[in-house]
């Protein structure tokens, strides 16, 4: 079964979102298998935004992310790695669509609530740098 990366951002967790976006999930269908809240390091942050390096944007980035606790997760489930990036919604907040929850709660980047892997072998990379194989729970929701 597929699987993705989904992070809840510092502004996200400051701003109390942590429920309303773990119920998105859970109420389209999707299977949590893993959580928990971590500061991250700047070592594990350059390293999951390795792809960025060299960016004009990219320490900005790393002092905001790890500015606070972020909200680490994986979902399982059919398509649940671009599903999850239609709920997410555009990477600017101000041109995402009302209903995703960029478009809901976003109003400008980096500040965009949530981060969602963009292919299955992102996602493999990233959750391999989030969680150990251990804390990913093997298991079929029954209803
Ligand atoms: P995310 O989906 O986590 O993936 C990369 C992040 O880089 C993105 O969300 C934004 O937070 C950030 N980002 C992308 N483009 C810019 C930009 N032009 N300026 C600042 N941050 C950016």
């Amino acid at each position: 079964m597929e699987r993705t990366y989904v992070m809840v951002k510092p502004d996200g967790v400051q701003r109390n979102l942590i429920g309303d976006i773990i119920s998105r999930w859970e109420k389209k269908g999707f299977t949590l298998i893993a959580a928990k809240l971590t500061t991250l390091s700047k070592e594990k942050a350059e390293l999951h935004y390795a792809e960025h390096v060299g960016q004009p944007f990219f320490e900005n980035l790393v002092r905001f992310i790890t500015s606070g606790p972020v909200f680490a997760m994986v979902w399982e489930g059919a398509d649940v790695v671009s599903t999850s990036r239609l709920m997410i919604g555009k990477t600017n907040p101000a041109e995402a669509t009302p209903g995703t929850v960029r478009g809901d709660y976003g109003v400008k980047i980096p500040n965009n609530i949530i981060h969602g892997s963009d292919s299955p072998e992102s996602a493999n990379r990233e959750i391999s740098i989030f969680f150990d194989e251990s804390e990913l729970n093997d298991y079929v929701k029954s209803g």
